[in-house]
This record gives structure tokens, sequence and C-alpha cells, in this order.
């Protein structure tokens, strides 16, 4: 060993290490950036995991975590809704909890049936303006809308306004039947129309429980009584389609029932979701995140026949649903009820509903997604970490072409 080589070798660590191998400098700045990268994972893992287990049907014990953690922190469920109050001036008792006419299983008939809109009229002679009813002889538990959203489908809505009536009168229901329509042809964005349902039914005032009802599903037992409970409710738990099973644990759409304070507490749905897919999801998502639990329907009677229908031209599986999904919670308070943007081109109360055609805008060229997690954003973090990686390790490369390349000055 030459003295130099011993004299800088007695000259500490950093040096040696120059000489020997890594460099201590980049390696520690690498280590930072990991633990770094790590750690925003870690917050922001929670949401990637629900989504994934979400789509794979796993129950990860982190969803069964939270759902805890919301227990011990007192939050589960919220407020009951308490029944329509019972004045005195009322001769009417409150209707009995189950309603004594109801017919259990039905018979609906042939699934492609063309129901002739003046047959049902007279059918139906006895539902109000605006697709209104409630009971003479009690008054109802909740006052309930049911908000439909809707564009094209006139095949299916008739169909639809042919079960839901004759069900909802059976239930002793106080109801309400509004059928939002997208105006123009622009991508459909269904969330958004059901947040809009929302809004415009409270306007007519009194509705506490809001029904957000696909118009392709029709119940198949009246048993399943469209009520709202202390929990968001799930309603549409077997469809025919699915073998009457739930296709992944999660899913929370088709047929849902939320208090008024429920549906606002989670701040309504997400308006970001232009397309088919994962509106539901989202919907999920901001449930759990605000503790307020869920429940299915009785899964003996919570059973629903889907129309067919062929897709639609202008609801196409949404590309980004999943970017917005893994966004979920964090869009939550911002994205909902409290920024949405509409137009109410024509309300009409006609005589099997309310028809409320809305202009929701034009979807936008990209979606205003967080940049975090997202492709670039890994893409980057990975090629940083290798730079790291690389210009710590400057003096094991063989090759000199690398040394060049990579690291800061040559070493020789
Ligand atoms: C009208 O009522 C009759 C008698 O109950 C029934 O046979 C018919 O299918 C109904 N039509 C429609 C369109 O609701
Ligand atoms: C609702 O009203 C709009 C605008 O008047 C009309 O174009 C549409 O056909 C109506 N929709 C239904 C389902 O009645
Ligand atoms: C996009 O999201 C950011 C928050 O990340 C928000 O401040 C901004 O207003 C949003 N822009 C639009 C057009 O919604």
């Amino acid at each position: 060993m030459s003295l130099r080589q011993k004299y800088s070798s007695a000259k500490g660590l950093v040096k040696r290490r120059t000489h020997h191998g890594l460099r201590v400098r980049w390696l520690t700045l690498f280590v930072i950036i990991l633990i770094a990268e790590l750690v925003i994972a870690y917050f922001r893992i929670h949401d990637v995991i629900l989504v994934i287990s979400l789509h794979l049907n796993i129950k990860l014990d982190w969803i069964r975590g939270l759902e805890t953690n919301c227990q011990d922190l007192g939050m589960h469920g919220a407020p009951v809704l308490p029944p329509q109050p019972v004045d005195g001036s009322s001769p009417l008792p409150l209707c009995p909890e189950t309603p004594p006419s109801l017919l259990g299983k039905l018979n609906l008939g042939e699934d492609d049936e063309n129901v002739k809109m003046p047959e049902l009229l007279a059918n139906l002679s006895w539902v109000g303006d605006g697709g209104r009813h409630k009971p003479s002889e009690c008054v109802a538990r909740n006052k309930v809308a049911i908000i439909v959203p809707h564009r094209n489908r006139e095949f299916h809505l008739r169909q639809f306004l042919k079960a839901i009536h004759p069900n909802m009168k059976r239930q002793q229901a106080d109801y309400g039947v509004f059928v939002i329509q997208q105006s123009g042809t622009d991508t459909f964005n269904k969330a958004k129309l059901l947040n809009i349902g929302y809004l415009e039914a409270l306007k007519e005032g009194g509705y506490d429980c809001f029904i957000f009802h696909d118009v392709d599903l029709l119940a198949e037992d009246d048993r399943n009584l469209y009520q709202c409970a202390d929990v968001p409710r799930h309603l549409s738990v077997g469809i025919d389609k699915w073998d009457y099973q739930l296709p992944y644990d999660a899913l929370f759409g088709g047929v849902i029932a939320m208090t008024k304070h429920q549906f606002a507490q989670v701040n309504g749905y997400s308006n970001e979701y232009w397309g088919w897919g994962a509106e539901d999801d989202d919907m999920y998502v901001r449930i759990l995140h605000s503790c307020l639990g869920l429940e299915r329907a009785n899964y003996d009677v919570a059973k629903y026949r889907m129309i067919y229908h062929p897709s639609d031209t202008n609801n196409r599986v949404n590309p980004y649903r999943y970017t917005l999904l893994v966004g979920a919670a964090e869009r939550q308070r911002r994205d909902g009820l409290n920024n949405i943007r509409y137009n109410i081109v024509d309300k009409k109360r006609t005589a099997l509903y309310t028809n409320i055609t809305a202009d929701v805008g034009k979807p936008p060229s990209k979606p205003n997604v967080s940049t975090f997690g997202t492709g670039i954003d890994i893409a980057i973090s990975i090629s940083l970490l290798l730079l790291m990686l690389s210009l710590s390790c400057c003096t094991c490369f063989k090759s000199r072409l690398m040394h060049v390349v990579l690291c800061p000055r040559r070493i020789s």
C-alpha cells in the first residue's frame, strides 16, 4: 500500500467508501427518498387496496379494520330517520311496519313487454300529478323520492312505471317518482343525474328518504320495502342476470336507499364519472370513509329482474374509472353535492313522474385526478430511485462507459 493510499483510507468513512464501493451521500439520499415514497404510499395505499379488493372480491383485513375503527369512534350509523310525525290534527295512525296488502313474489310477465302508454295511464289513474301517491288510511313512515336516471330508455321506463307504482301503493308509501334525463348526446353521467335528482326532489319539500334506482331493474317481490334505515341500504341484492349472487362483496349499485341526511353526509355522488362504471364503487368508498356503515336488504326478498338492453352508444366504459376510484376518498369533500353545476332545461309534472331534463355540461378532455399515484408519477419515482442507486454505486461499475454516463465525475 502506498503512502498516499494509507493517507486517504485514514480520512474517514466517506472517502474510503468512495474508493471501495458505495457512495454514502447518494446512498443516504436514496434511502431518504425511498422512505419518503413509502410513507406517501402508505397514506394512499388504503384506497388502492380498497379498489383492488373491491374488484377481486377479497375482504381484506384493512376494510374490516376501517369498519371497527368507525365503531370504536362511535360513528357507526347516522341518526335514525324519525317516522313522519302524526300531529294532533291528523286523525290517521302511523302505517304498520308490515303493510297488510303485500303480494310477496310477483308475476312480472314477459320481460320484453311493450307497455302501451294509454293503457298504462288508464290502469294507473290513481297516481297523482308528478307520479305521487300516499296512503289514505295511515301516515307513511318515510316520505320517499324515487330517483331514476335515464336517457333514451322509454321502452324500459314504461315497464318500470308499470311495476313501481302498484308496488309502492301496496307498500303504503308516501312517494314521488323523479325521472332525470340528461340533455344532449354527450357522454352519460349517471352519478351527476342522481345528485340532481336529489337536489331537485328536495326543492319539492318533505322528502326524507331517497331511492336511487336503475331504470332497468324490476323488483320481483314487494316485501322488499322501499324504506330508509339508520344506515344506507342496498336493495338490489340478488339480480337474475348474476344468478341472484352479488358479483363482488362491495357492490353498492342498482337500487339503494339513503336518507336525506346520509346522502348529504357523504356529499352525494362524485360528479366526475363520465361513461359507464365505478360511480357506485365510489359511493361505497364514501360511505365507508364517512363511517356510516351499510346493510343489505333481506336476501330472500331483495330480488330483481334486469331488463335486457343493448349497450348505449353514449355510455361507453369510462377508461378513467379506476384512476378516479383510487382518489375517491381524497376527492369526497370537494367533489359532489357541494360543487355540482347544472342547468335545468325542463321540469314538468306528468301523470306518472316528474320529468326533469338537465344539462350536466361536457366531460373534460382529461379528468381532474390527483397526479399522485398516476402512471407518470410512478415512472418519475422509479427513475429517480434508479439514478440515486447508480450514483451511490458509481465505483461498483466496471465499465468506463457507465462511469462517463452516470457518475458526476470520473473516478480513476
Ligand atoms: C292494465 O291492467 C290490466 C288488468 O289488470 C292488465 O291485464 C294489463 O296488463 C295492464 N296494462 C298495463 C299496460 O299496465
Ligand atoms: C321529458 O321532457 C323532455 C323535454 O320536454 C322530453 O324531450 C322527453 O321526451 C321527456 N322524457 C320523458 C321520459 O318523458
Ligand atoms: C382540480 O382539483 C384541484 C384539487 O386537486 C382543485 O383545486 C381544482 O379546483 C380542480 N379543478 C377543477 C376544474 O375542478
